[in-house]
């Protein structure tokens, strides 16, 4: 276990942070007197077992006045802060940590009020895109690097960028032991994955599209009322994503945009967004073993992996793939989701996480990797609720999936005190696997002959008009669900 004997405080205890807590005192030995947790709601019940070890409780709230003099009371050089609430502005946190030597981590680059800009703001500036250039233009200002701050790691973003390294040296493995490649390539391919070469390793495999795949089939035994939001995860968070511009890693093989789509004048201009709400926009995609419609949420894997797979040669992205997330929830939050579609997107005041009423299911999710020889491949992890009851009660499979990966992270960065701002694809994977794999339930690598045009069948032949590529089947386009097809 690694030792750490300075003081940790928790900003926001909710479905994650719960999960985290009991986590992560398995593998940092933490005095319970040197963590504190706070919410603004009142979570003393909940923390009673904790508040008896000697964990301190504070019922408050950070806004953009009070940050730096609230933290300040419970944090100093050398501690650790874990965000875990949500809309707390993370170049101001970041800073704040920076000048103070505190390091930091949270699950997702977030605003103070990312609705104040309102409808008419430009769809690039609502991206997460435009909130990474801040952060990297605010870092650009600093003199040294800092205290480590390990942005976005939880589930996805955050473990999907590791199962992705694991997937690409799985494939490179198979592919090898195959003969799938001449002898040439295969040399180098083996030296790509020997020295870890990311990017070139996926571009000498072929892979063309990265999904981070993802079906939640956890079901409970109180059905979602009328009028109520169920989901297995925050409520707020998932409406903010949700209702936002959707958001691509935009691959170098792509022949044309989509609709509604808008580029990035600044930065590696990796992404392209979409003026169209993430919630609504659906591709077709696959897990295990299941082929799934999800939804191109924005997440900042979409961001930190397709930015670090790009191949540079004179200032110009030779290669790069296409990622994004595609997500299918559990049933009942995509029966709330067609609700709040009918109220025009207003969420109900209503709200439910489901947790011990979970009755079965599980959250697979892993990077659905494409293009190469064995055209898919799928890494991640098949978690059910039993499995994760079992390592931490009154869980469920969803937050199990990022409270792991945020202990794991916090452990890293404890052991790693000073590698200042960092993404989830800085950090290595054998590391965190190593740490995360006995609360990930069934860990699955494992090839597939999935296309997203498998399976299509056109319900009206010569009456309407499909646009499919049919000759590279890794087009975006084959992915998206349109009219007309
Ligand atoms: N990367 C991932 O895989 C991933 C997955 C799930 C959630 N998340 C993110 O993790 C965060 C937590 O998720 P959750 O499901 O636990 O959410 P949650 O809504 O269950 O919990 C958040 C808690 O933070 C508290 N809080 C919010 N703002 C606060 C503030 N300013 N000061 C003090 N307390 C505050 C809330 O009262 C709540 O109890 C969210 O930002 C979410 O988007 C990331």
């Amino acid at each position: 276990m690694t030792p750490f004997k300075n003081k940790i405080l928790f900003v926001g205890y909710g479905a994650v942070a719960e999960c985290t807590l009991p986590i992560l005192f398995k593998h940092l030995a933490v005095a319970p007197e040197n963590v504190t947790v706070m919410d603004f709601e009142d979570r003393a019940e909940k923390l009673k077992p904790w508040i008896a070890k000697g964990v301190k409780w504070v019922r408050d709230r950070v806004t953009e006045k009070n940050m730096g003099s609230l933290l300040g009371k419970f944090v100093a050089k050398g501690d650790v802060v874990i965000d875990l609430a949500w809309n707390i502005d993370a170049c101001e946190i970041l800073d704040w940590c920076h000048r103070r030597g505190v390091m930091y981590i949270n699950t997702s680059t977030e605003l103070w009020d990312p609705y104040a800009a309102g409808a008419k703001q430009h769809p690039t500036e609502k991206t997460l895109y435009w909130r990474h250039m801040n952060v990297r233009r605010m870092m650009a200002k600093w003199k040294a690097k800092g205290p480590t701050a390990v942005l976005e790691h939880g589930a996805n973003p955050g473990l999907i960028s590791h199962f992705t390294k694991q997937g690409l040296l799985d494939i490179a493995a198979a592919s090898l032991a195959d003969k799938k490649f001449k002898v040439k390539d295969a040399e180098r391919i083996a030296e790509l994955a020997r020295t870890q070469a990311w990017n070139h390793l996926a571009q000498q495999l072929g892979v063309k599209v990265i999904h981070c795949s993802e079906r939640d089939t956890q079901i409970s035994d109180k059905p979602k009322q009328v009028d109520e939001f169920v989901n297995t995860w925050s409520i707020e968070g998932f409406r903010e994503e949700g209702q936002t511009t959707s958001e691509l890693g935009w691959g170098t093989h792509e022949k044309e945009l989509p609709a509604h789509a808008h580029k990035h004048k600044e930065g590696p201009r990796n992404q392209i967004c979409l003026a169209r709400m993430g919630m609504d926009v659906w591709v077709r995609t696959w897990v295990p073993n299941y082929t799934v419609r999800g939804m191109v949420v924005r997440h900042g894997e979409a961001f930190t992996i397709s930015d670090h797979l790009t191949v540079w040669e004179k200032g110009k992205a030779t290669y790069r793939p296409t990622v994004h997330y595609a997500y299918c929830p559990s049933d009942a939050a995509v029966a709330s989701l067609n609700e709040m579609r009918g109220y025009d997107y207003k969420l109900n005041d209503n709200q439910r996480i489901m947790n011990d009423d979970i009755t079965q299911g599980s959250d697979i999710l892993g990077a659905l990797i494409m293009g190469h020889p064995y055209k898919s491949w799928w890494t991640g992890s098949d978690l059910s609720i039993e499995e994760s009851r079992r390592l931490v009660p009154h869980q469920n499979a969803t937050t199990m999936q990022v409270a792991i990966s945020v202990v794991a992270a916090t452990v890293w960065m404890v052991q790693n005190p000073e590698m200042g701002v960092v993404v989830p694809d800085d950090l290595p994977h054998e590391f965190v696997l190593g740490l995360a794999k006995p609360y990930l339930g069934t860990f699955i690598s494992t090839p597939s002959d999935w296309t997203p045009l498998k399976h299509y069948k056109n319900p009206f032949p010569g009456y309407n008009r499909p646009e499919f590529d049919v000759k590279d089947p890794w087009q975006f386009k084959n992915f998206l669900v349109k009219d007309g097809e």
